[in-house]
């Protein structure tokens, strides 16, 4: 039986990165609590042509590859920095571009970084609305993390970290729960 796949997508276009390093704590402890196929996309291996492509047709290999492991995913890490108190427009543009049927019933899990505390709430007001479009299975607890969060360029705060821990906890119990599912009736079709 293959592994469910879940895929950490995070917006940055420089690394290191605050909001990698969100995504892959995330991604992190949800493979840590059960057996996924993990990997982590990032917009440096989207590449340069993301922005410029207006249809699918027109992604670059490198983006094409990102916008079809988001689509084929079982369950998503998503997250983005916080630009002018929202998500990035290049992450937004990406999720233009994934066909609309493609998230249906889908784990997501949903992360954000800024600078300050100030725009704490981005991952509840622009984020829920976007993957609420989708009919995405948005988990419970979101996670945003500021600069003094971080160390080094490690994820350092005690209350963010338990956060993320939550959050892949969440996401680990909806993939497995929806993995037995499907499984089930197959399993079923196949003893009769
Ligand atoms: C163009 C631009 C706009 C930004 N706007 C905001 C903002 O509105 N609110 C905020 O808290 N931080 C803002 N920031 C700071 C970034 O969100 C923050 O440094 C983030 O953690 C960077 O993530 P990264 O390390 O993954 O690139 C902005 C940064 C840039 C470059």
């Amino acid at each position: 039986m293959t592994r469910p796949r879940l895929v950490g997508l995070s917006a940055n276009v420089q690394r290191p990165s605050k909001t990698r390093t969100l995504v892959d704590a995330v991604l992190r402890e949800a493979c840590n609590q059960a057996a996924f196929d993990g990997r982590i996309f990032d917009f440096v291996d989207a590449g340069p042509g993301l922005g410029g492509a207006w249809t699918r047709d027109q992604l670059p290999l490198p983006a094409r590859r990102v916008l079809e492991a988001i689509e084929e995913a079982d369950g998503l890490v998503v997250g983005s920095p916080v630009y002018k108190g929202a998500y990035t427009g290049l992450f937004k543009h990406l999720f233009d571009l994934v066909d609309p049927g493609a998230l249906a019933g889908k784990p997501v899990a949903i992360v954000a970084t800024g600078g300050g505390a100030r725009h704490a709430l981005v991952v509840e007001h622009a984020f829920r609305p976007l993957f609420g479009f989708f009919g995405a299975l948005q988990i419970p607890t979101a996670v945003y993390a500021s600069d003094a969060d971080f160390s080094a360029g490690a994820l350092t705060e005690a209350g963010v970290r338990a956060r993320a821990a939550e959050a892949g906890g969440q996401l680990a119990a909806l993939l497995a729960h929806r993995a037995a599912a499907t499984a089930g009736p197959v399993a079923l079709a196949a003893a009769e």
